[in-house]
């Protein structure tokens, strides 16, 4: 898939296949978030890869999916995420730029999961306490966000909308997420 295709059909996934996720994907993609852009090159950011069966369901019960349509876009059984990177960002550099940092290195993981095909969800509404207890995080780190990652089980469906930003599921189930029109946000000179 090409760059551009690839960041325009990205869309959040809350749905996925009992497949695995290779290791070595998994470990190229945090490879993405680590060479993402920093303030300052401060780099403070770690990764921590869940992918143990048995700490699949301990960190799924830490997140919260799809506000606007709880419980309606949680991930039904057996369609649960099948790994997670859990973003880590030094208590030393908890300032208001890391936030950016955070940010660049989660979309590049995001986008270089998609270019494998794989879903994924950025997660902020997370347990964080007990995130952090059921992973033994250092106490060096916070937890930044969590993502979600599976082959996907849906195909949601993005539309133009100038009404509302709230997405929805239609009777068939399908999730609908509305975006901006570009001429909306868009000024030039
Ligand atoms: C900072 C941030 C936090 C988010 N937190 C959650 C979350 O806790 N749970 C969830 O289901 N989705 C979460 N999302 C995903 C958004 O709901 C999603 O990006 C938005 O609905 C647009 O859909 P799209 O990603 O398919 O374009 C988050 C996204 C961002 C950028």
């Amino acid at each position: 898939m090409k760059m551009i295709e690839l960041i325009k059909t990205r869309r959040s996934i809350r749905s996925y296949l009992p497949d695995r996720i290779d290791m070595d994907i998994l470990t190229e993609i945090v490879d993405c978030g680590r060479l993402a852009p920093s303030a300052t090159n401060r780099q403070p950011m770690a990764f921590h890869i869940v992918q143990k069966e048995e700490l699949l369901e301990p960190v799924f019960r830490t997140l919260s999916w799809a506000g606007y349509i709880a419980p309606e876009g949680n991930p039904k059984p057996g369609k649960e995420p099948m790994a997670y990177i859990v973003v880590l960002v030094r208590k030393e550099f908890a300032d208001t730029i890391t936030k950016h940092d955070a940010g660049a290195a989660i979309e590049s993981m995001i986008l270089a999961a998609w270019s494998y095909g794989i879903g994924s969800c950025w997660l902020g509404s997370v347990k964080r306490e007990e995130l952090t207890e059921i992973l033994q995080i250092p106490a060096e780190y916070r937890i930044d966000s969590v993502i979600s990652l599976g082959y996907p089980a849906e195909t949601p469906v993005m539309e133009e909308s100038e009404e509302t930003t709230r997405y929805y599921k239609d009777e068939n189930g399908v999730l609908h997420v509305p975006k901006r029109p570009l001429k909306n946000i868009l000024y030039v000179d």
